[in-house]
């Protein structure tokens, strides 16, 4: 197809999600958030007592998982619907995100989710964000960014947005978990973490999410 896709790939925290939410917007666009297809196959396998080194039925897990995406209603978030139900705000939890990454490392699981991902890529255009976005699963993307920052900003952000939710957490546990799982995504054989030949690299460390939007947005217009 030819339908144009920007991808956003990058570390946890790195503002990818935010950033590709708001070009989906601008630009009424399709938005895929990729890692809430491994962190949903997580919350799957966990409903259902599935053993995390059981890679067959995993991969069979996410190749059926029931999950639907509805448009919320004005300014809400989108809702989650898996297997019947609504999914909350543990879906993004530091201990469901640790999960998917660990399910994300097995091949039989990302190929079963393969297919899911292209389907978003659907007219007028998609943003979708990830970690392989650019490499993997849309290698013909007109515009990729890798987005990454320092894993102590991204541990203080993820602190600052916890302590909005009137969470303590403590920066030293969140800045491990951060490297951890970076580490985890980086290094695995298939589809690691790393930005695409062709990809724009932009620290987010110094630049605020509307910085980081303003060049997206330039480099959009300059691919037209
Ligand atoms: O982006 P998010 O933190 O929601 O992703 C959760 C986990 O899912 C990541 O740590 C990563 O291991 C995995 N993931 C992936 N490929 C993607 C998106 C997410 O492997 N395209």
């Amino acid at each position: 197809t030819n339908v144009p896709v920007v991808t956003i790939d990058g570390p946890s925290g790195s503002g990818k999600g935010t950033v590709a939410a708001l070009l989906a917007k601008e630009f009424d666009w399709h938005l895929l958030d990729s890692g809430a297809l491994y962190r949903l196959t997580a919350l799957a396998a966990m409903n259902h007592d599935v053993d995390f080194s059981d890679e067959k039925s995993l991969e069979v897990l996410a190749g059926h998982l029931d999950v639907q995406f509805e448009p919320g209603g004005e300014g809400e978030t989108l809702k989650i619907i898996l297997e019947g139900e609504r999914v909350g705000a543990n879906l993004r939890t530091e201990e469901v995100g640790a999960k998917a990454s660990q399910i994300a490392a097995l091949p039989g699981v990302r190929k079963a989710l393969l297919q899911r991902q292209q389907d978003f890529a659907e007219a007028p255009g998609l943003v979708a964000d990830g970690r392989d976005m650019g490499t993997v699963v849309f290698p013909q993307a007109n515009v990729k960014v890798y987005l990454t920052a320092s894993a102590e900003e991204r541990a203080k952000r993820r602190q600052n947005q916890l302590q909005q939710k009137g969470i303590d957490a403590s920066f030293d546990q969140l800045l491990g978990d951060i490297i951890a799982r970076d580490d985890r995504d980086m290094n695995r054989d298939v589809a690691p973490l790393k930005p695409a030949d062709d990809a724009i690299v932009l620290d987010s460390t110094r630049l605020s999410i509307q910085e980081v939007f303003s060049r997206v947005v330039d480099v959009m217009r300059q691919n037209g």
